[in-house]
């Protein structure tokens, strides 16, 4: 990242927050944050309740004052800029659409209170773009109630785009839509975002969501951003064994490190050692845990061939298992790294694996697929 030493010099629409802190009496609702953002960044905040999420995008927004930090976006300085003042528009959970006004008064209505006053044609005109975005130009008399959630949703949206923000801060802005419409506003939001060009913050408890959508993830928790980088690495290579278990389904063995050669760390376990590659810096002697994805551990029939080429083995029996038309998952009672979680691709092959429920199996995996993590506590932290 480059660092930006002079205002002057950076493009409108870059964001650079540094320090930022809320206190609410004893509560440290946000922790010393800070990140930058190019324009045109579609930046997921992710994290548990009460992570400080909401708290964050407020004070963006300029509805919270910080305790501690700056604010810059483009060249100044916003942090004590009064929101309305300030380019950035927000899309908050609960639209609180005005009932009373149809579609076209709601959008306009911001653009109606500014002084100096807009002119009534280029209000219309700038609520009709807007609608135009969202594909509502066709229902500017319609009165909320009239509306389905998805519409409503939609109407939301334009009415923060309508005054051209050179940030849009989302806050869980699709929590309230079902699983169907969730999916049709998510990618519809996407292709909003890059035709437009500019920043969305996009507040999520979803990790789902936050891995489908975000060119960047930034995870909370308890006020801090832990990791903040792209979808596939916040994956492949979480920062710790919270993040591990946060994003995703991992299963954990607990052990020390023993050792480092090559690109490989070595984990002393209860159930003898194991290798994998690192996520963090590490010391010897550190309480880890050996991090595996269910989907790249595989199973073998107990005296199959193939297992033999697996680098490390773990026999068990099945203890549960779902059919999911193109995948497995079983849990596997392994005698010496407990209960594993394994996703099996159905693809086409015939399998001889005896899934049903006591079937004997080998959980196989290779080093390379196995991940080693700083163990996370949270006694240990304060
Ligand atoms: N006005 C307030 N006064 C006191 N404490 C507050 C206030 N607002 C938030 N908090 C506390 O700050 C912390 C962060 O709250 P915040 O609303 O930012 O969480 P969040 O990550 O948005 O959670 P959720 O996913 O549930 O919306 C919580 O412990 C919350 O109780
Ligand atoms: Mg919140």
């Amino acid at each position: 990242m480059t660092a930006v030493t002079n205002d002057e010099q950076v493009a409108e629409g870059f964001l650079r927050v540094v320090g930022l802190s809320k206190a609410y009496g004893d509560v440290r609702a946000v922790s010393n944050v800070s990140f930058s953002l190019e324009p045109g960044t579609f930046f997921a905040l992710l994290g548990p309740s009460g992570c400080g999420k909401t708290t964050l995008l407020k004070m963006l927004a300029g509805f919270e004052s910080p305790s501690a930090g700056e604010i810059h976006l483009g060249p100044g300085e916003i942090t004590d800029m009064p929101a309305f003042r300030r380019p950035l528009n927000t899309v908050f959970q609960h639209y609180a659409l005005f009932p009373h006004m149809d579609v076209a008064k709601n959008v306009g209505y911001a653009l109606r209170q500014q002084r100096p006053r807009i002119a009534k044609s280029e209000i219309e005109s700038r609520v009709n773009a807007a609608l135009q975005l969202v594909q509502l130009d066709h229902l500017p008399r319609r009165r909320p109630s009239e509306l389905s959630g998805g519409q409503q949703q939609r109407v939301a949206l334009a009415r923060a785009l309508v005054a051209h923000p050179s940030v849009l801060l989302l806050d869980e802005p699709l929590s309230a839509l079902d699983a169907k419409l969730r999916v049709d506003m998510q990618a519809e939001l996407k292709s909003l975002q890059s035709r437009l060009g500019i920043s969305f913050i996009f507040v999520t408890h979803d990790q789902g969501e936050a891995l489908s959508m975000a060119d960047r993830i930034a995870v909370m928790r308890e006020g801090e951003i832990v990791q903040d980088t792209t979808p596939m690495d916040l994956y492949d290579r979480p920062a710790d064994s919270w993040v591990a278990g946060f994003i995703g389904t991992m299963n954990f063995v607990a052990g020390t490190v023993a050792g480092v050669s090559d690109d490989l760390t070595q984990v002393e376990t209860e159930a003898g050692t194991f290798s994998g590659i690192a996520t963090a810096d590490l010391n010897s002697g550190q309480d880890v845990r050996l991090a595996l994805r269910p989907e790249r551990l595989r199973l073998f029939a107990p005296d199959s061939d193939d297992s033999k080429a697996a680098e490390c083995t773990a026999t068990g029996v099945v203890e549960a298992f779902s059919f999911h038309g193109d995948q497995v998952d079983c849990t596997v009672r392994t005698q010496t790294i407990g209960a594993v979680k394994v996703r099996i691709p159905l693809a086409g092959t015939a399998h001889e694996i005896d899934f049903q429920s006591g079937g004997a199996v080998v959980v196989g995996w290779n080093s390379r697929d196995a991940r080693v993590v700083p163990t996370w506590n949270s006694a240990a932290k304060s």
